[in-house]
């Protein structure tokens, strides 16, 4: 499962390609807003960051665009940027469509927002490479979540589609051992969701009892 860094701070960014090796990061437009830099500087430095790779950066068209062919022209846009770049598109009737256009054309597409197998199916078949079902606004607002992921993964199955599953908006270790079971081909979190899967109380008080074991072990 390939590990994506939900991010678009280059500090974070740097810190996670070098100690965790990571495959690759999505933005989105709160991520860009929180790094305090106009979009274009920061998707560039970003594309700097990832020169020389096959790592996958998923960059978001402005989510303001009403119809399909202006997210079509501001994708390709951003796609010529870099080769690593990913265009995120939110799906909609509009935003189908422009995944479809933008795949004929040869340009990546993750489409975004998804909280149903319908929207993943139909996002599936205009041609994405990626879906990416939100997991954590979903039990945010009370839906159960747990179905998500092992049923759009089953649907891509069926039909032999290529697109793979993003599991995105991911809160906890049990969010990625979830997405993992199910067989997601990828998962997107922020930082603190990661750090805090690396921890676990049993391991820490393992550390410190083999510590004392150690420290108490006669040296010769
Ligand atoms: C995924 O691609 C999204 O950027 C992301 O997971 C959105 O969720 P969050 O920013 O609320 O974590």
């Amino acid at each position: 499962m390939k590990m994506f860094l939900d991010s678009a701070k280059t500090d974070e960014i740097r810190y996670a390609l070098d100690l965790w090796d990571i495959d690759g990061i999505t933005t989105n437009p709160k991520h860009v807003k929180d790094s305090g830099k106009p979009f274009r500087t920061v998707i560039e430095e970003i594309a700097g960051l990832f020169d020389g790779t096959t790592k996958e950066v998923s960059v978001e068209v402005d989510p303001n665009l009403a119809d399909w062919e202006k997210m079509v022209d501001q994708g390709l846009e951003l796609s010529k940027i870099s080769p690593n770049f990913v265009i995120k598109v939110g799906v909609s009737e509009q935003g189908f469509k422009a995944i479809r256009e933008l795949t004929n054309r040869g340009v990546r597409v993750n489409a975004t927002l998804i909280f149903s197998v319908a929207q993943a199916w139909q996002a599936a078949r205009a041609g994405a490479a990626f879906v990416s079902p939100f997991v954590g606004w979903k039990e945010q607002y009370g839906d159960p979540v747990e179905s998500l992921i092992p049923e759009v993964a089953v649907m891509l199955e069926n039909y032999d589609y290529r697109a793979e599953i993003i599991a995105a908006a991911v809160r906890n270790s049990r969010h990625i051992a979830e997405a993992a079971l199910a067989g997601a081909h990828c998962i997107t979190a922020g930082m603190a969701v990661y750090q805090d899967s690396f921890r676990n109380p049993y391991t820490t008080m393992g550390e410190q009892l083999f510590q004392n074991a150690w420290n108490a072990t006669p040296e010769q």
